[in-house]
């Protein structure tokens, strides 16, 4: 079996008490992720690509669907074996300042996790992991690191220790939640580089969240496009890319000044601010912002088709 983790229809929705409200955080999601592959979440502010990671390693659980990891749902995982998974499944945080306790020195934070999971006879031994892991990472001489305290990093380095601290137990799946977004721009490229390595080196498996188009077109194998708590295409990188069929995909990518050079193609303006998901559907939620939307697309959603092989959008007007 090829897929690692299996989302069928998962659903996670915020209800607002004060306000009377439903927050349709993640609206009927379903995808999975093969082995040693890195799929890109891509989409505007809001549209759930956090709450969906957060399902992902179940530090949330769904309101509906189901979330399979190796064949087993992570709730029955969770109450067999809450570590097991814990172990195969880490994330890495946007701001590595909140990441980390700030009493806490790097030895401290790179040896905790081995010791909580059993890794390592001594304190001896899983230092000389962490420092193995460091190495491989770039970081030389790592244990110039190791009595120094977050706040004395800057922010990439810190990241870089989020990189290693997710590593070091040997995961199956690492999230990345916009994993450079709040650093220097000038050392961005170097990290996304390290992460690139790090997981094709252990064939490990990434979701890598992001509203840089170009970034996770580099980074990715698949792409899936978000859009208000759905899918509204999926597919390998290339195809998405390349040959983008949702009106919504379509517009992204022509506004991505670096994947679509302005002199090759029109840029497609999308109306409006993207929206809260309170009182979407029963059609579309995208149509109210779509260049292509007609009375049709008010009334009800598309279904999601294969376009062509492994290349799905959901749209009454795809092309
Ligand atoms: N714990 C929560 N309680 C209530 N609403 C929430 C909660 N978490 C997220 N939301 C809402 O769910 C929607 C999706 O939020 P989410 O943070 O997943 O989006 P995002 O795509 O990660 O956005 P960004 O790109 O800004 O990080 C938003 O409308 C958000 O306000
Ligand atoms: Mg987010």
């Amino acid at each position: 079996m090829n897929s690692l983790m299996r989302l069928n229809n998962v659903v996670k929705w915020y209800v607002e008490k004060r306000k009377n409200q439903i927050i349709k955080a993640v609206d009927g999601v379903s995808f999975s992720i093969d082995r040693g592959t890195i799929l890109g979440i891509i989409g505007e502010s809001g549209c759930g690509k956090s709450t969906l990671g957060r399902l992902l390693i179940a530090l949330e659980n769904p309101t509906d669907g189901s979330i399979e990891f190796e064949g087993e749902k992570i709730e029955h995982i969770l109450k067999k074996n809450p570590l097991k998974f814990r172990r195969s499944c880490q994330m890495i945080f946007q701001n590595p300042f909140d990441t980390f306790d700030p009493r806490d020195d790097i030895e401290k934070v790179l040896t905790t996790p081995l010791k909580v999971h059993n890794i390592g006879g001594s304190q001896e031994e899983r230092l000389d992991i962490c420092i193995k892991t460091m190495e491989d990472a770039g970081i030389r001489p790592a244990m110039d690191y190791m009595n120094r305290y977050p706040h004395e990093l800057s922010g990439g380095q810190l990241q870089r220790i989020s990189i290693i601290r997710s590593m070091l137990l040997n995961p199956k799946l690492i999230i990345a939640d916009e994993p450079v977004s709040m650093l220097d721009v000038s050392v961005r490229a170097d990290i996304i580089n390290t992460l690139l390595e790090l997981t094709r080196k252990r064939e490990t498996s990434m979701v890598f969240i992001s509203h840089d188009i170009a970034t996770t077109r580099y980074i990715s194998d698949m792409i899936a496009v978000m859009y208000l708590g759905r899918i509204v295409e999926m597919g390998k990188t290339d195809d998405v890319i390349h040959n983008p069929k949702h009106p919504y995909t379509k517009a992204l990518i022509s506004n991505c000044a670096s994947i679509n050079p302005l002199e090759k193609k029109d840029v497609i303006k999308i109306a409006g601010e993207p929206p809260t998901p309170i009182g979407t559907g029963p059609g579309c939620y995208f149509y109210e912002r779509c260049y292509k939307a007609s009375k049709k697309c008010e009334k009800s959603y598309p279904d999601m088709v294969e376009i062509e092989k492994g290349h799905y959008a959901s749209c009454y007007y795809l092309g």
